[in-house]
């Protein structure tokens, strides 16, 4: 079954055709810049822009960066505030006359781990963290996800949120060398590992694409690997998701 799998970004929203029996693109991926501020209407106007992209019709799965509870969004740190409480299911689907599904969007990407990539026949404690603007987490045991987790937004021993101190757009902001970024990462790394010890650690979101530049910086205990699906884990499960909601 084909379905338009959606990763709504802080700065970009990306697209492409997704055949969830293999988990594999069948469509180039399309990318437009989130729109500043990214309010509810500005945001379902990009993502009918980018249905009408791929002339789709059918259903669209969406990876979006907040905890959703049954379709409605109940928090936002990197888009607008008008997002809490915001029917993001409804929404999305009167925006582009499709059935959207919304989900988070690092829950997303590790339904797309544990199916098709590094996750998949892994027993125990999966953490995938994504790292992009903010850090998102998903936890799955015996391959079975806790939604909406949410820790990036926990405060490290610096007093700072993980999420202001080590996220990829800090790194860019602070222009910070993949040497010293890493540091920062694997210190929040190491907190989650005295919280939860995962089995294993899987990392998503753009910096997975780089994780030769920082891996020497890792000291857990748990094996950490870059996501299969690299940056596009979050399209594929995001069409997972939507799939599971209709069958
Ligand atoms: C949001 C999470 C999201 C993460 C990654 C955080 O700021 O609160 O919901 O998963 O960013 O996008």
């Amino acid at each position: 079954m084909q379905i338009l799998g959606v990763d709504i970004g802080g700065s970009g929203i990306k697209g492409a055709i997704v055949d969830t029996v293999t988990g594999e693109l069948v469509s180039g991926r399309h990318r437009i810049q989130t729109p500043q501020p990214a309010t509810p209407e500005a945001v379902a106007a990009v993502l009918a822009e980018l249905v009408l992209h791929f002339d789709w019709t059918g259903l669209v799965g969406c990876g979006f960066p907040a905890a959703i509870q049954h379709g409605v969004a109940r928090t936002a740190a990197n888009i607008s505030q008008l997002f809490i409480g915001t029917p993001i299911d409804k929404l999305f689907s009167e925006a582009t006359k499709c059935p959207c599904f919304c989900l988070n969007d690092a829950d997303a990407a590790g339904l797309a781990e544990m199916q098709f990539g590094e996750g998949v026949d892994q027993s125990g404690v999966v953490l995938l963290i994504t790292i992009g603007t903010g850090l998102g987490s998903v936890f799955f045991t015996d391959g079975k996800l806790l939604p909406n987790t949410e820790l990036g937004h926990l405060y490290l021993k610096n007093g700072k949120k993980a999420e202001h101190y080590a996220s990829d757009a800090v790194r860019d902001a602070e222009g910070l060398s993949w040497k010293s970024w890493g540091n920062r990462f694997n210190s929040y790394l190491t907190m989650m590992e005295v919280l939860f010890w995962p089995d294993l650690i899987i990392l998503g979101g753009g910096a997975s694409k780089k994780f030769d530049k920082f891996k020497g910086q890792i000291t857990v205990k748990a094996p950490v690997k870059p996501a299969a699906f690299l940056n596009q884990a979050g399209i594929v499960g995001a069409a997972l998701y939507a799939r599971s909601k209709k069958t």
